[in-house]
């Protein structure tokens, strides 16, 4: 593999401080690093690879040609810098939700749809965490039996929400515990001890942004836009990792077994699915690692065609970093420079 001029932008948030962690541990092969932020940051030194790096300001002239840039500084900032990065002649694998709905924008999970990452014209967009981890669990199912219908709840995790989110919920909690008030700054109510059924703003038709984001995501990755999705998210006080309840209801019939069968042999996949000695996968169990854990197989009791699953994985990994980072991969195997 060539190696690239790399760019981290967002390097000192959650999303950004994954996506370093993963450039290192996959050796992603690098011939020039930079580190941007906002001014709140501009300067600040972070190790990468045994090498001090300064943080820089982003600018709309922070690129180059042949760039491949990793960014996670939330849609706003996206939506502005972006263009600039384009037309510099860069690549962007972008983490917010900027573009990902855009049609010439391809919305790529790796083990789902490799192939639209030849589409692009200089974006690509990685998905919602939350659609991530769904659709490497179903895809492989939904190849053997078309899935016609999901409705899922999610468990999602504070790091989704970014670094400051994890430290409301260490410091809340601390504070609660020792009796004391601390009102809540990134999330509308209280997250410690608690769960809010409120991910992203609510849109008109009563579902919020997160939710409608896994509905045509989902659609969108999976190409079939005739799937039928009902996503309720929910954000509860667990520090790392998104854990979702899935229920589908495929054409044909998949037997658990079957789909245990299918989903061991599936790319990204571990099947944790051992009632009878406590197995199933959590949060805790899956922070830190690449892989989507499912688990809780069942047969519907009444509809022969519907199926349960619980699917966790690691937001900040295979949600986010490192998602983007095989992305990056597949660019530099397919020549980019
Ligand atoms: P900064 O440290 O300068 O605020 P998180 O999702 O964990 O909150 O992280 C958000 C990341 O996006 C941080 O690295 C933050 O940098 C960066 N960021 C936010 N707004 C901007 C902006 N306008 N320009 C560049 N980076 C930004």
């Amino acid at each position: 593999m060539a190696s690239a001029k790399t760019c981290v932008v967002g390097a000192t948030g959650a999303v950004g401080q994954e996506f370093l962690r993963i450039l290192e541990q996959r050796d992603f092969p690098i011939s020039r690093l930079r580190l941007l932020a906002s001014e709140r940051s501009a300067g600040k030194r972070i190790a990468f690879r045994g090498k001090d790096y300064t943080v820089e300001l982003l600018t709309e002239n922070s690129f180059e040609k042949g760039e491949i840039i990793l960014s996670s500084a939330g849609g706003g900032t996206s939506k502005w810098f972006v263009p600039h990065a384009v037309k510099s002649g860069a690549v962007v694998v972008d983490n917010t939700s900027a573009f990902r709905m855009e049609p010439e924008v391809p919305l790529v999970v790796p083990e789902v749809n490799p192939h639209a990452i030849q589409r692009h014209k200089g974006i690509i967009a990685n998905p919602n965490c939350s659609t991530i981890q769904m659709v490497v669990a179903l895809k492989p199912l939904h190849d053997v039996s078309r899935i016609k219908r999901i409705v899922v709840s999610t468990y999602q995790s504070v790091s989704g929400k970014g670094a400051k989110a994890m430290e409301e919920l260490r410091l809340q909690t601390k504070a609660l515990l020792d009796e004391k008030p601390y009102p809540p700054k990134e999330f509308p109510w209280q997250i410690a001890f608690n769960c809010l059924p409120h991910i992203d703003s609510f849109t008109d038709n009563g579902f919020t942004k997160e939710e409608l984001k896994m509905v045509y995501e989902t659609q969108k990755i999976m190409e079939d836009d005739s799937i039928a999705v009902n996503a309720t998210t929910i954000r509860v006080p667990v520090l790392r990792s998104h854990s979702e309840s899935v229920y589908i209801e495929t054409e044909k019939k998949i037997t658990a077994q079957q789909a245990r069968e299918i989903l061991s042999k599936a790319p990204g996949v571990i099947v944790v699915d051992d009632p009878a000695n406590n197995k199933y996968p959590m949060p805790v169990d899956s922070e830190g690692r690449d892989e989507t854990f499912v688990g809780r197989i069942r047969e519907d009791l009444f509809f022969p065609t519907g199926l349960s699953l619980w699917v966790v994985s690691d937001n900040l990994r295979k949600g986010a970093a490192l998602n983007a980072v095989q992305i990056a991969e597949k660019l530099l195997q397919l020549g980019w420079s």
